[in-house]
């Protein structure tokens, strides 16, 4: 079978069993199966599929066909320009998680306009912190932005950061994010292990836990009452501790928010991703001496996505 053959079958078989993005779907596993560039796929539309690989196209797309990710088939997926190895252990990178990045850049601009210092362009002094990391994807952003920045990556799954951390030694930022287990900041108060080794070099506050210039969040924050209206895609495939919150969905955030608050330096910054529906539950918690310079980004759907806000001086 030649490859145009071969795609147009995946195709209508990924649209018979009702696969969104079919189109694109089918030519990633392709790609995939044959170890081929995008555009060897389209100039060399006439060339057969060696045996080896019509299986392996057949067997992808029956199991795409079932409901499992293409990226959980293909292991990759592309976030800020850069390509992250992903599996069931981790929440797939997404592009509104972009925003997240796009708003922190702008913060800290916007920071160092308003004191009159020169713009910190490498990260340079700056520590970081990326709380619920996942495959590391928020962390390794930063770092490429900043390349001197010091940034926290840390994860209530051990699994998870696992693959956070083997992503980042491959996009070659490892030496500068360190990678830790722990219950929102659990790992970094009170002066236990990592904050000893750490304590030297890095800020600390008054009860001597670690202070950050940046605290980014993704949480999850789905509720589990939601569960049944998501996406067999997700619901059955991606990590329940990605993606739920609670039942409702936004409980995290309040305890995210208030130890936040204690890990920021004055006029730290703090970034959270919102579900599509959590706003309501998650600003009044900004309501309270310690925040500054709140404000909402929408996403490209038009959904309150991102909340940023400034710890007082
Ligand atoms: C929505 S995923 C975000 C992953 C990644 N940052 C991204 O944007 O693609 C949420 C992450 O938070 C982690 N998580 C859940 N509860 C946590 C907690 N209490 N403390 C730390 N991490 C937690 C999960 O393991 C998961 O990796």
């Amino acid at each position: 079978m030649d490859i145009r053959t071969a795609l147009k079958l995946g195709i209508a078989r990924l649209r018979n069993a009702h696969v969104p993005s079919d189109t694109l779907a089918a030519e990633l596993l392709l790609l995939h199966a044959t170890s081929r560039s995008r555009t060897s796929l389209y100039s060399h539309a006439e060339d057969a599929l060696s045996e080896a690989e019509s299986q392996a196209y057949f067997r992808l797309l029956d199991e795409r066909a079932a409901g499992v990710p293409t990226q959980h088939l293909t292991g990759k997926q592309e976030f800020w320009g850069l390509q992250f190895e992903v599996s069931p252990e981790v929440l797939i990178p997404r592009p509104e998680t972009e925003h997240l990045v796009e708003v922190s850049l702008d913060r800290l601009a916007l920071r160092d306009l308003r004191s009159k210092h020169s713009q910190n362009m490498t990260g340079e002094g700056w520590f970081f912190a990326d709380l619920g990391t996942g495959s590391g994807c928020i962390a390794v952003a930063l770092a490429k932005e900043f390349p001197a920045a010091q940034i926290y990556a840390l994860d209530i799954s051990s699994a998870a950061l696992r693959i956070a951390e083997r992503n980042a030694n491959r996009l070659g930022f490892g030496d500068r994010i360190r990678f830790l287990e722990s219950d929102l900041f659990s790992a970094l108060s009170g002066g236990g292990p990592p904050h000893a080794a750490l304590a030297q070099r890095s800020p600390v506050g008054p009860d001597r836990s670690l202070l950050f210039d940046l605290i980014v969040s993704n949480p999850p924050y789905i509720g589990r009452h939601e569960a049944a209206a998501l996406a067999r895609e997700v619901r059955d495939h991606e990590p329940e501790i990605a993606l739920y919150g609670g039942e409702e969905g936004y409980e995290l955030y309040a305890d995210l928010v208030t130890q936040s608050a204690a890990h920021l330096k004055p006029a730290g910054v703090l970034v959270l991703e919102l579900g599509h529906d959590s706003l309501a539950a998650v600003r009044p918690l900004f309501d309270s001496p310690d925040w500054t310079a709140i404000d909402v980004t929408p996403d490209l759907a038009g959904f309150p996505r991102v909340l940023s806000a400034e710890r007082t001086s």
